[in-house]
């Protein structure tokens, strides 16, 4: 179980990072699965380490066999991906990309907590565009280098959603190598079509399968963030686009498509199910 720890009952200062009380997560050897003991702070401001976020350590703590060599990790957050994947045997070097400085920093700092930080650099970038010239050549080295690739992108919010999804996958083409894979966190609701879609989408890539997928949980609404993708979804469904896939809470063999489970939501104030999931899908540039 990953458990969050209060570092003193009231707020602790940690360096240049305030923590208060739940601020840091410890994930159990029971949830990395070998690679020890892994300490997360995430203080108020930066990304939170969410069910996504744990479904991703999941797929990494149980196919590490999948990964070696140089990874990239696209929207790093805090680290909790990046610092899973270098203590994976066999990875040799990770770099975070991500967009926000806080992270950025304390990535850095639970590198170094977590004793990685010589395996692992956090760049601030957006998307594949590092904002620091010598971060920019750090990354071009990683040309055609690349052996995998993890990411929990974000939902878009000006198309259907899945703009980040494919934003990844074809910005990945630059850095894979032949044979290259990547653990892409997407979840039941964009239906198997959407999924399906991205090799059409992005040419190269081949969806090979989940690698972890929670239980059929409540997508809480209650969170701002969810609330509003599924406001999106509704949107998309509505112009015309492949329809999501939720399930009934009530009816668990039910399906809703987001515009009845936004009505389902108002009416009820129930959220409709969905599950987690963290996808393969592998890079052959000339298999296609
Ligand atoms: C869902 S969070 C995932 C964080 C972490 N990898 C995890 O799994 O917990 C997505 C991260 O992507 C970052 N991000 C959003 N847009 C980005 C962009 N254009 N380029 C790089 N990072 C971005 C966000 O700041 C956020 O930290």
């Amino acid at each position: 179980m990953a458990k969050r720890k209060s570092q003193n009952r009231s707020a602790a200062r940690n360096g240049n990072v305030t923590l208060r009380e739940g601020d840091v997560t410890t994930l159990g050897d029971e949830v990395t699965r070998g690679l020890g003991d892994i300490r997360l702070m995430h203080p108020p401001g930066t990304t939170p380490i969410t069910p996504a976020s744990m479904i991703s350590i999941e797929a990494i703590a149980g196919h590490g066999h999948l990964i070696e060599g140089i990874g990239i990790d696209w929207g790093s957050g805090g680290g909790c991906l990046s610092i899973m994947a270098a203590r994976t045997p066999g990875v040799t070097r990770v770099v975070g990309l991500e967009i926000d400085e806080t992270n950025v920093s304390v990535a850095r700092r639970n590198a170094r907590l977590n004793g990685v930080e010589e395996k692992v650099k956090f760049i601030r970038s957006g998307s594949y565009s590092p904002f620091e010239d010598g971060d920019r050549r750090s990354l071009e080295s990683l040309r055609g280098r690349t052996d995998f690739m993890i990411a929990n992108p974000i939902s878009s919010d000006d198309d259907d959603g899945f703009g980040y999804r494919r934003t990844v996958l074809s910005g990945a083409r630059d850095f894979l190598r032949d044979g290259g894979r990547v653990f892409l966190s997407i979840s039941y609701q964009y239906g198997r079509r959407r999924i399906a879609g991205l090799e059409r989408d992005v040419p190269g890539f081949f969806h090979e399968g989940i690698l972890a997928r929670s239980a059929c949980v409540p997508f809480d609404l209650g969170r701002t963030d969810l609330l509003n993708c599924l406001k999106v979804y509704a949107r998309e469904e509505s112009r015309g686009g492949f329809e999501y896939e939720f399930c009934n809470p009530l009816r668990q063999a039910q399906a809703m498509n987001a515009r009845d489970s936004l009505a389902f939501y108002e009416r009820t104030g129930r959220s409709p199910l969905s599950q987690w999931q963290t996808h393969l899908f592998t890079y052959h540039p000339d298999r296609l």
